[in-house]
């Protein structure tokens, strides 16, 4: 029977964040070292966030098309495929990522202290593609000066939005997550008036109010995200985080859109970088440049529960031609060689 209890992507937004995007190194055995990890995440999770339960840590695990065939295989996830680039107005490239984790919490001490024991865990069965450590800014703020998050469903609609149900039901409880980690030009943005900026995001940028119909372009960023089909709004959850270094003038916005399915967000990107129509397309990618976007399935909470460490398939391969061979050798069924292992291990 397939689980319906998801892992926390409707959770609200926390005052710290960690995104860490990772590729599997070649091997069986970094198969099983990535399923026993899998399989031991809530464990960690638990020993890490009992130690401050307000802190609200939690992790959330992704895992990418071909990672997804390489350590489960079929039955697959239905719209599970790599991130598809965009070539538009402007680029919105694919990049690595096999493994992702998203981990939350009102501290950013917790959130390391469980990054480090996963990646400790994990050690030469992945290299590190990409790992952002977000933080809130005032009020939700993104480095733009905007609030970012307002329109996010809550509650039972954020549940809607991203969990799959009947449609693909082997993978009810199930979501999908899109990221992008984009770069602001915050010296061109801080040149643009006010009121230009507000015309782009299509809210005030100090009392964050929607503009209205009137006033607002047919580019501004809240415009091209709003999608429909059959007269309802698609909706996704977004847990986007600031990031940066100011030493190195980087200034970012790590987009991180989980939803239930792929196609909303692929249909908000197409309008965000081709345009829509083609042309008309949403001013904050000139002042903001995707440098990453990976999509990942991620699986519910009891499947990661019940990820079997099971032996790789050469450690199988090798004991069954071991054991053909004791047949052979002494014309049993290599039960003598089972009754070695066992007087071994006492
Ligand atoms: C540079 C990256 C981005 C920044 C700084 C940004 C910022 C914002 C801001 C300030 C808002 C208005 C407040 C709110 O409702 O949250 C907003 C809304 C929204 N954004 Fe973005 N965003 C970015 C990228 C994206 C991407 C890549 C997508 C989807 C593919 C997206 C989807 C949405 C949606 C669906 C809304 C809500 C629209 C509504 O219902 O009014 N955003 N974003």
């Amino acid at each position: 029977m397939p689980s319906t209890n998801p892992q926390p992507v409707a959770a609200p937004l926390t005052r710290a964040a960690m995104f860490l995007v990772v590729t599997m190194n070649d091997g069986t055995d970094h198969d099983e070292t990535v399923k026993g990890l899998t399989a031991d995440l809530s464990g960690l999770l638990r020993s890490v966030g009992f130690r401050d339960s307000d802190s609200r840590l939690s992790c959330i695990m992704g895992f990418g098309s071909d990672a997804w065939d390489r350590l489960f295989g079929a039955p697959r996830p239905k719209e599970l495929h790599p991130f598809r680039e965009i070539q538009g107005q402007h680029h919105a490239p694919a990049t690595p990522g096999d493994l992702f984790f998203h981990i939350r919490a009102q501290r950013m001490d917790m959130c390391f202290e469980l990054a480090t024991q996963i990646m400790t865990r994990l050690g030469g069965a992945v290299a590190t593609a990409d790992e952002v450590h977000g933080f809130k800014y005032f009020d939700d703020r993104d480095l733009l000066g905007f609030v970012d998050g307002t329109e996010n469903p809550v509650d039972q609609d954020a549940v809607a939005a991203t969990v799959i149900g009947e449609e693909d039901s082997a993978f009810a409880g199930g979501s999908y997550v899109i990221v992008q980690k984009y770069l602001h030009d915050l010296k061109g943005w801080n040149a643009v008036p006010v009121e230009q900026q507000e015309g782009f995001v299509g809210r005030t940028k100090l009392s964050d109010i929607e503009l209205d119909d009137a006033t607002k372009p047919s580019f501004a960023h809240n415009t091209l995200t709003v999608i429909e089909e059959n007269g309802q709004e698609l909706k996704i959850v977004r847990a986007n985080m600031p990031f940066g270094e100011v030493g190195k003038g980087e200034y970012g916005t790590y987009f991180c859109g989980y939803t239930s399915s792929p196609r909303k967000v692929e249909l908000m990107l197409e309008n965000m970088f081709v345009g829509k129509p083609p042309g008309n397309y949403d001013r904050l990618l000139d002042f903001s440049r995707a440098v990453t976007g990976t999509l990942f399935f991620v699986p519910s909470a009891t499947f990661l529960d019940e990820v079997a460490a099971a032996p790789a398939p050469a450690a199988v391969a090798e004991s069954a031609a071991e054991q053909l061979q004791a047949a052979t050798t002494d014309g049993s069924l290599g039960i003598g060689s089972l009754k070695k292992d066992a007087e071994q291990e006492t």
